[in-house]
């Protein structure tokens, strides 16, 4: 009987412990090999006591600056910037970390031989050791997997190896202010968007794929020419043929590929014979850039178009009938015009929005406003009179962009608002770089993601629960020329029939419990800021044209790159140049990505998000390097 009943379990159970040895043993052996490395590393090396790694703590959970998988089974990244670490790496260390995707050791006083195993790790694609005291040869092997390398600030030396030729994710390199000698070696990488190898000892000449890189990413090093730097004498040889294209930020992908093909002969050839060939490029090259313009951000596109009729339309019938109307100004407003002078000023079409157009209004007396003229109002006059009361009101927050006068005619729904030139950040996310547009630095972001932060949730606490903000996103933070934020189009969505259908630039922003129920509320704002902060760390837009492979929902494409672990793809290529900020970029990155939770019981709310803001800038700006350290 008791024979009968063993025989039943025993296959289970043996199936049950094979499992438990495949598939949850295993793993568990290869945590405690990396609490291994990371321990002898650790032993190896000076440090203070903010190393608390110690043998009978959770790897996982409680070690500064380690990061493990999701089931906890290996070791993803180590950040340990700024924390006093003195000495060598050695190697059979940290290079036994083989599932190592991210490794910061940034401005401590690490010295010696960079380890070659570490530089090898399979999975290894960010590498910060940038503001050490690293020497010797830089590894003459490296992970293919390698995405964002900084090796800056360290006292490197010999020839930048051929190795980094083969890096075909690369998208940042840093190594300037090292020792480094010799040729750059020509890298055809065309993820490569970020280069600076400035303030060494390179010379020859800058080889024709790097030409696209701006000259600050060469200077210092005094014996380096050809372009972007200045021409070579002759007795240099430049295997470069002097195309005058290379001022262009971004080279489009078949121009780049075809250069590398440009060899002496080729060159010869076109010399003699291809004049029409170069034109042809150009011509080429220029429907490329004018296609690129036409793709981009939806908003911006559109702004600045001017029109001459403009005057006409928004002094057109409405406003003759009710000629008693005036226009209501809020009491703190020292404005001085009344309706006349708005009708009489020159007009142009700043955009078309939701809620209809915005014009940019020149008074006689050289005042600058901006009037929007509401289409599809349903609200009837006393509910409208009393939204205009709150946002008047509330809109003496120093972030949020004030309403001076409103007017209300039966068929005519007219706003004025204060006018700021600098435009919106979406503009300066998204706008064309040939246009003049310079990249925003991330000290600037911030200060734009706490200001709009504060603002909204100053709309939240002030209009109480019922007001919201309504159509929170990139286009409605607009700036001052010193990149102060102002949000503008706040409490207008209550007073608009609901669309039957959003608009392609709406529905980025929309929370999915708004998609279905359209209903306003606090958590559907918090939701649509988070997409904002989403654009401001990526870089990309949350509306972008349809028909092609873009990104339509930006926190979905976000989670579904960040999945395995926070990586530094998902991050503006533009702010791989401020390579100290990793940490803040992956703080911001969790707070974005808390307010879009589809869930909106999981958002948090307004006030709190000012708080984690404030409190990534404030645990991170200590690891900061100072001024001095930055010069060295
Ligand atoms: C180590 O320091 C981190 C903060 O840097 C802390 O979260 C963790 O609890 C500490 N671990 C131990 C074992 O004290
Ligand atoms: C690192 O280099 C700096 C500047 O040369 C020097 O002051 C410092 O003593 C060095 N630190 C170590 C540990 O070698
Ligand atoms: C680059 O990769 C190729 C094959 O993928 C290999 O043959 C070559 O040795 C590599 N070059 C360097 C410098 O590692
Ligand atoms: C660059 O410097 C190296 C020595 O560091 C020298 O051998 C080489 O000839 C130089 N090349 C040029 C083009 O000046
Ligand atoms: C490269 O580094 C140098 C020195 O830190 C800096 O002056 C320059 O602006 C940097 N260039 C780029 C393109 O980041
Ligand atoms: C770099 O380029 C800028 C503008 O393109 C120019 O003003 C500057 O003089 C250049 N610097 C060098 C060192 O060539």
């Amino acid at each position: 009987m008791d024979q009968r009943k063993l025989s039943c379990i025993s296959p289970s159970s043996l199936l049950f412990l094979c499992f438990f040895l495949c598939f949850s043993h295993q793993p568990v052996a290869d945590l405690s090999a990396d609490k291994q490395a990371l321990l002898a590393f650790a032993a190896a090396v000076h440090h203070g006591k903010r190393l608390n790694w110690t043998l009978d703590t959770p790897t996982c959970s409680s070690w500064t600056g380690v990061k493990c998988t999701k089931d906890r089974t290996r070791v993803l990244a180590v950040r340990l910037p700024g924390i006093g670490i003195i000495g060598k790496i050695p190697s059979n260390t940290l290079g036994k970390l083989d599932a190592l995707q991210v490794l910061s050791l940034r401005s401590n006083d690490l010295s010696g031989i960079f380890p070659r195993d570490i530089a090898v790790l399979p999975s290894l694609r960010s590498l910060y050791i940038q503001h050490n005291n690293f020497s010797g040869n830089l590894p003459d092997s490296l992970s293919s997997t390698l995405n964002s390398v900084d090796l800056s600030f360290n006292f490197f030396s010999g020839e930048i190896p051929a190795a980094i030729r083969n890096l075909s994710q690369l998208t940042s390199l840093n190594l300037e202010n090292n020792a480094l000698s010799g040729p750059i070696p020509d890298l055809n990488l065309p993820k490569l968007r970020h280069l600076n190898v400035s303030f060494n000892n390179l010379n020859g000449s800058v080889p024709f794929s790097l030409q696209r890189f701006p000259n600050d990413s060469f200077i210092g090093n005094l014996q380096l020419c050809g372009p972007p730097l200045a021409q070579c004498s002759a007795v240099l040889p430049s295997p470069s043929p002097a195309i005058p294209l290379s001022p262009l930020p971004i080279l489009p992908h078949d121009y780049k590929k075809g250069s590398k093909k440009l060899t002496v002969g080729v060159i010869v050839a076109i010399s003699a014979g291809g004049v029409a060939l170069l034109f042809l490029f150009g011509i080429i090259l220029l429907l490329c850039i004018l296609k690129r313009e036409d793709k981009g951000s939806g908003d911006s596109a559109k702004m600045k178009v001017t029109s001459e009729k403009t005057k006409e339309e928004y002094s057109s019938s409405g406003i003759q009938e009710a000629e008693r109307n005036k226009l209501f100004f809020f009491n703190s407003c020292s404005y001085n015009f009344d309706l006349e002078d708005l009708l009489r000023a020159s007009a142009e079409v700043l955009g078309k929005g939701s809620y209809g157009t915005a014009y940019k209004a020149v008074l006689e007396d050289g005042t600058t406003v901006v009037v929007k003229r509401l289409k599809e109002v349903v609200a009837g006059k006393r509910e409208f009179e009393q939204q205009m009361e709150i946002i008047g009101r509330i809109g003496h927050h120093p972030n949020l962009v004030p309403l001076h006068a409103y007017y209300f005619a039966k068929d005519e729904k007219l706003l004025v608002y204060g006018y700021y030139s600098t435009g919106s950040i979406s503009a300066l996310l998204h706008g064309s770089r040939d246009a003049g547009r310079t990249p925003l630095d991330w000290n600037t972001r911030v200060k734009i993601m706490l200001g709009a932060a504060k603002a909204l949730a100053d709309i939240h606490a002030e209009g109480g629960s019922k007001f919201c903000h309504g159509n929170m996103r990139s286009s409605n933070i607009l700036l001052t020329p010193d990149f102060h934020p102002l949000v503008s189009d706040f409490g207008l969505a209550q007073l608009m029939s609901a669309p039957v259908t959003l608009s392609r630039v709406a529905v980025g922003y929309r929370a999915p419990e708004f998609i279905e129920a359209r209903k306003f509320t606090h958590k559907v704002d918090v939701y649509s800021f988070g997409v904002v902060l989403l654009e401001i760390l990526t870089g990309k837009s949350a509306t972008q044209a349809s028909g092609h492979d873009d990104i339509v929902d930006l926190p979905r494409w976000v989670q579904s790159v960040v999945r395995e672990e926070w990586t530094a793809e998902v991050f503006d290529v533009e702010l791989m140049r401020y390579p100290n900020v990793e940490e803040e970029m992956v703080g911001m990155l969790q707070i974005a990505m808390a307010c879009t939770a589809r869930a909106p019981e999981q958002r948090p709310v307004m006030e709190e998000v000012v708080r984690m803001v404030e409190d990534v800038r404030q645990t991170y700006s200590d690891y900061l390097p100072s001024s001095d350290e930055r010069i060295k």
